[in-house]
């Protein structure tokens, strides 16, 4: 990856307790470019304006600014714009398809499937709708090394399944799980599928067509856009039967105490006025990503992959949690018997940056028989070299810690 790339990213300049910042916390949010930073500065300083309703100037421009965020993300996701819904991020895609498509079709007695190593927002949800319901939370096993177990998936379907929802890439232990062919299988039994491709989307290339999921969602800022914006892809004949999730302005097109008419995709679910720059600013961090190539994007992170877990291993004691043969750029570990906290804390002295605890995968770390882990989790702009300072780091705080 050009060396040149950092040079976008003006947050990775900087010291933290004396040393040069090492940014390994990508899979909680990543870092932005300049072109996000300033497109956001752009928005207030230039055309600051609530959308949709406005005859002048500035309106127009924020309007457009906005609508062309939604081609984007359109073209990126190989969907059309009337099944792109702006969200505030995974978590609202997953409850909004809970509370409206799940309340509308699942019953008494249906089942909803998720795997044991799910972000609790794509768990708690369908344990809401389930209780709501009556309905089964169902749960896919997993392997030592952090895959789901095919063969247990299949035999939990059945033709109660009515949702499916499964994470493309697990945030906690980087796993690719495959699901294309979970979502065939679902299929099979008429079950739909909703993806959560918060941690896919920043590393690889996402076609919904081609996965042929019927709702997926993801964050804008793990993909290097502004926070508080993400995106529920959905197929349009689905949204179209979907009652309203928020009710409000723009979701309506007619109110009257007689009863009020919904707005056409895909305002239909996008009540009160939503983060404008937010969104602009996803669209700017997709065509980013895009000018660089998801490919190279890809590819780069996989280098840093290999080469940080044959490093890491080597250090004394470290164990990687999570060795699927499909793995994304993230490496979870722990070291003997240190606590993952104590060892963040060290090497934030050393300033670098990594996630300890549960992240937000309880259920996972009850399977594992773990409290937690530490995470380094690698963006196109890290460094082998950030990796060697990171292992030399390690190694001095586990010789404090032993
Ligand atoms: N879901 C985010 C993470 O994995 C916050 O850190």
């Amino acid at each position: 990856m050009n060396s040149s790339i950092r040079a976008h990213f003006p947050i990775l300049h900087q010291n933290v307790n004396g040393k040069p910042l090492v940014y390994f916390d990508n899979a909680a949010t990543s870092q932005k470019p300049l072109a996000v930073i300033n497109a956001i500065k752009d928005y207030y300083e230039q055309y600051n304006s609530n959308i949709h309703r406005g005859a002048h100037h500035l309106a127009q421009l924020a309007t457009e600014k906005y609508e062309d965020a939604r081609k984007t993300v359109a073209q990126h996701l190989n969907a059309s714009e009337r099944e792109i819904n702006f969200v505030r991020g995974t978590t609202e895609a997953v409850n909004l398809v809970a509370s409206t498509y799940g309340r509308q079709n699942v019953k008494a007695g249906d089942e909803i499937i998720v795997s044991e190593m799910e972000h609790h927002s794509n768990i708690v949800p369908w344990q809401m709708l389930c209780e709501d319901k009556g309905a089964t939370l169902r749960v896919i096993p997993i392997t030592d090394s952090g895959e789901i177990i095919f063969e247990e998936y299949l035999k939990l379907l059945s033709e109660k399944t009515k949702i499916v929802s499964i994470a493309y890439i697990s945030n906690a232990l980087g796993t690719i799980h495959p699901v294309k062919e979970v979502i065939r299988e679902a299929h099979k039994v008429g079950a739909v599928v909703f993806i959560d491709g918060a941690q896919a989307l920043p590393h690889k290339k996402v076609d919904v067509k081609d996965l042929d999921c019927d709702f997926l969602g993801f964050s804008g800022h793990k993909v290097f856009a502004g926070t508080g914006i993400g995106i529920l892809y959905g197929k349009e004949k689905l949204l179209e039967a979907m009652p309203p999730y928020m009710g409000g302005g723009e979701m309506i097109k007619s109110v009257s105490f007689a009863g009020t008419t919904y707005n056409d995709l895909p305002y239909k679910f996008e009540a009160g006025t939503p983060h404008i720059e937010g969104g602009i600013s996803l669209g700017v961090a997709l065509n980013y990503i895009n000018e660089i190539g998801l490919d190279k994007i890809a590819a780069y992170e996989d280098e840093l992959l290999q080469y940080g877990t044959h490093k890491f291993s080597e250090v004394e004691g470290l164990r990687i949690v999570g060795t699927a043969k499909e793995k994304a750029s993230v490496i979870s570990f722990l070291v003997n018997d240190i606590h993952p906290y104590d060892l963040g804390v060290l090497l934030n002295q050393q300033g670098i940056a990594i996630r300890t605890g549960h992240h937000c995968c309880q259920p996972l770390m009850d399977r594992l028989k773990i409290e937690g882990t530490c995470r380094a989790s690698f963006a196109f702009y890290n460094t082998k070299e950030e990796i060697d300072v990171t292992v030399n780091a390690l190694k001095r705080a586990i010789k404090v810690l032993s």
